[in-house]
C-alpha cells in the first residue's frame, strides 16, 4: 500500500481514540440517565470532561481533515455507496461537534454549573431558560440515538470493505495490517 492509500498516522490515532471515547460516551450517557443512585453523579463527572475532550479533538480532527485529504475510495465502488460514505462522514463530524455543544448549552440553559473537575468550570454559553433546557435535553437524547445508528452503519460499511470487498478501504485506517 502506498502512502497515498492510507490515512496520515495522526488521523489514524485520532480516529481510533475518538471511536473508543464516543462509544464509551454513548454507554455512559445511557447508563447515567437510567439510574438515580450515586452512580449518576460519578458517571456525569466522567461524561462532562470526556465530552468536552471529544469536542476539542473533533475540532483538531476537522482542521486536519480539511488540510489532509482522505485516500480516494476505490474507482469501482457504486456511486450510491460513495455518496453514502461521504454523507455518513459529514454526519459523524457534525455530531462529534454538535453533541458536546448541545450538552454544554443544555447545562447552561438549565443554570447548572459546567464543571470539568480539578476546579475547572466552563462559562455558560446560553442564558438560563427552562424551556430551552427541556428542548436541548430532548435534542441531546435524539441525536445520541442518531449518533449510535450512524456509528453502527459506519462500522458495518468498514466490515463490508474489510471482509467482503477486501478493497483496502479498511486497511487505509488500520495502517496496513492484513485485515483485508
Ligand atoms: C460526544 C459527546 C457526547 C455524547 C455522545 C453524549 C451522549 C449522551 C447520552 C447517550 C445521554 C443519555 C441521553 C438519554 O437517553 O436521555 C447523555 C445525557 C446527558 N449528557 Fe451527554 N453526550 C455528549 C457530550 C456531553 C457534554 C459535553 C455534556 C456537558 C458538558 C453532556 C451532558 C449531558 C447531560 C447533563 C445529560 C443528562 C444527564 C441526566 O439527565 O441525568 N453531554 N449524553
Amino acid at each position: 500500500m502506498s502512502r497515498e492509500d492510507t490515512f496520515h498516522p495522526f488521523a489514524r490515532v485520532l480516529h481510533w481514540l475518538m471511536a473508543i471515547a464516543i462509544l464509551a460516551m454513548l454507554f455512559i450517557g445511557a447508563g447515567m440517565v437510567s439510574t438515580l443512585s450515586t452512580k449518576h453523579t460519578w458517571l456525569l463527572a466522567i461524561h462532562k470532561p470526556l465530552g468536552i475532550t471529544i469536542f476539542v479533538l473533533a475540532l483538531i480532527r476537522l482542521g486536519f481533515r480539511l488540510t489532509h485529504p482522505a485516500p480516494p475510495l476505490p474507482a469501482d465502488l457504486p456511486v450510491w455507496q460513495k455518496l453514502a460514505a461521504h454523507g455518513s462522514h459529514v454526519m459523524l463530524y457534525a455530531l462529534m461537534i454538535a453533541m458536546p455543544l448541545i450538552g454544554w448549552g443544555m447545562l447552561s440553559a438549565g443554570d447548572y454549573p459546567v464543571t470539568l473537575g480539578a476546579g475547572i468550570r466552563l462559562p455558560q454559553i446560553l442564558p438560563a431558560n427552562p424551556a430551552l433546557f427541556a428542548w436541548l435535553r430532548e435534542a441531546h437524547r435524539y441525536l445520541a440515538w442518531l449518533f449510535f445508528l450512524t456509528f453502527l452503519a459506519h462500522m458495518g460499511a468498514a466490515l463490508m470493505h474489510g471482509l467482503i470487498r477486501r478493497d483496502g478501504v479498511l486497511r487505509s485506517m488500520t495502517g496496513g495490517r492484513q485485515l483485508d
